[in-house]
């Protein structure tokens, strides 16, 4: 029967995370491990789909990931689902779902994996993609706000992204939100003509978000429009006041940017991107975003519980590790065991596992057969030993310990091999 003629590929925008790619992710996660234990943030993993209410809602009708980016599906029961295009909602409704509230606060969570928006991919744009999430729930102290700024700071640090600044801001809440919004609106209908049509959609959709537009048309309207600083009620005020403080007594290199909005709803008071100014012009190089929501969690569980967080994008991070030469350590092996026939293969099997136990990093090549050339893959990889097991060895149960430096070698009895080979790496160790 005749082949049909098509070929297979990975959806836009959507890409294999391929073997020499995942030693990045692995770095990444070992970092965001090491800080997420030592500041006490706990694992959470939630459901890829999720209903898509809880994104309507959480994330914003109005918003660009509801209204133009979500993946949405109808399943055999009619359910509606989305894939999931952030974490924060998942994180606020696991929350209540599982009974946070009862716990210590400020309860602590993070979580890494991947999200899905449909955007135009481009360079740092993706429609899978993996987010580092770190979120707070239940404080609404400004030093919270800091730690999680603090967190991914010195995550990215860690990670050798050089040139790094945050961009700050803070959007008010819904007591002075509301006023400040109504001095926007006035001043951006004045301006109405000179908007970009986007802009003028959001106008009235959102008119927070022409804040940040990047169209050119737009830039001069937004350079004379009322800034929300000079609008902040008392509360917002102290808030900022003292997050901007903390920020220098920490020496975290920030700019204000009263432009700054972001693209989610839920977002009051601080708002933050963490970006890398070593990236040429016009990237994609937010590496960090979030903020204070202090109303989400009211609006997904009925309950006031003030929360923060943030967002790492790791496929960005990973762009800048490789340009910045990020050195990733790689375990080479210690020992290299040739064999030659199928009774030294299992032995080999049996050997390497008791290798294993001793954490002795050890390296074979079981579908060979020439001895010889086992031999050279050992000498490629520079390993101080090789074990040979032939097929006198097999019968006489030893193996052969060959010291790859000099070439001397020695027989140890099978059973007492994985003990001899360690006694010789520690006395290679010694001299
Ligand atoms: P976000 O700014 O939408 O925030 O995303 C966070 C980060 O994800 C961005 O700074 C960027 O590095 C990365 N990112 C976003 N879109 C893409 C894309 N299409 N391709 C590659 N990377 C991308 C949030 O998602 C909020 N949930 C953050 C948050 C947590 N706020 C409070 N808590």
């Amino acid at each position: 029967m005749k082949q049909p003629s098509f070929k297979f590929q990975s959806p836009t925008g959507m890409k294999d995370i391929l073997p020499e790619e995942q030693v990045y992710f692995d770095a990444i996660e070992e970092v965001a491990r090491k800080y997420a234990s030592f500041y006490s943030f706990l694992r959470i993993d939630t459901p890829i789909l999720e209903d898509y209410q809880l994104f309507a809602k959480g994330t914003g009708e109005a918003t660009d990931i509801v209204e133009k980016q979500m993946y949405v599906l109808k399943t055999k029961g009619d359910e509606i689902l989305a894939l999931r295009p952030e974490f924060t909602p998942s994180l606020a409704r696991s929350y209540f779902e599982n009974g946070m509230i009862a716990w210590p606060h400020p309860v602590k969570l993070y979580t890494m994996g991947p999200v899905f928006r449909y955007e135009k991919p481009q360079a740092g744009r993706y429609r899978q993609f993996h987010q580092l999430n770190f979120e707070t729930f239940g404080s609404k102290r400004p030093i919270t706000d800091i730690e999680v700024i603090w967190l991914f700071y010195n995550i990215l640090k860690d990670l050798k992204i050089k040139d790094l600044a945050v961009q700050i801001n803070s959007i008010g809440d819904s007591q002075c939100r509301p006023y400040y919004k109504k001095v926007l609106v006035r001043y951006l209908k004045s301006q109405e003509r000179n908007l970009c049509p986007t802009c003028k959609k959001r106008l009235k959709t959102n008119p927070l978000r022409v804040l940040d537009c990047k169209e050119e048309k737009c830039q001069k309207v937004i350079s004379e429009a009322p800034q929300i600083l000079d609008h902040l009620c008392d509360e917002c005020k102290d808030h900022f006041k003292r997050v901007l403080e903390y920020l220098d007594d920490l020496e975290i290199p920030y700019i204000l940017n009263p432009y700054l909005v972001r693209g989610l709803d839920y977002y009051t008071k601080t708002v933050f991107e963490i970006v890398s100014q070593s990236g040429p012009d016009g990237r994609q190089n937010a590496l960090v975003g979030g903020g204070r929501y202090d109303d989400l969690l009211k609006l997904i569980g009925k309950k006031d519980i003030p929360a923060c967080g943030g967002a790492m994008g790791v496929e960005r991070v990973i762009a800048l590790m490789k340009e910045s030469g990020f050195k990733i350590q790689q375990a080479t092996p210690q020992i290299f065991i040739a064999q030659l026939g199928d009774k030294a293969k299992t032995q080999t099997l049996k050997l390497m596992e008791d290798l294993r136990k001793m954490n002795i990093l050890t390296e074979s090549q079981l579908s060979k057969d020439s001895l010889t050339n086992q031999l050279k893959i050992a000498n490629k990889l520079n390993v101080k030993f090789a074990v040979i097991i032939g097929e006198e060895e097999v019968l006489s149960k030893s193996v052969i310990i060959r010291d790859m430096s000099n070439g001397t070698q020695i027989s140890a009895s099978f059973d007492k091999a994985a003990e001899k080979i360690k006694q010789k790496i520690k006395g290679q160790k010694k001299s």
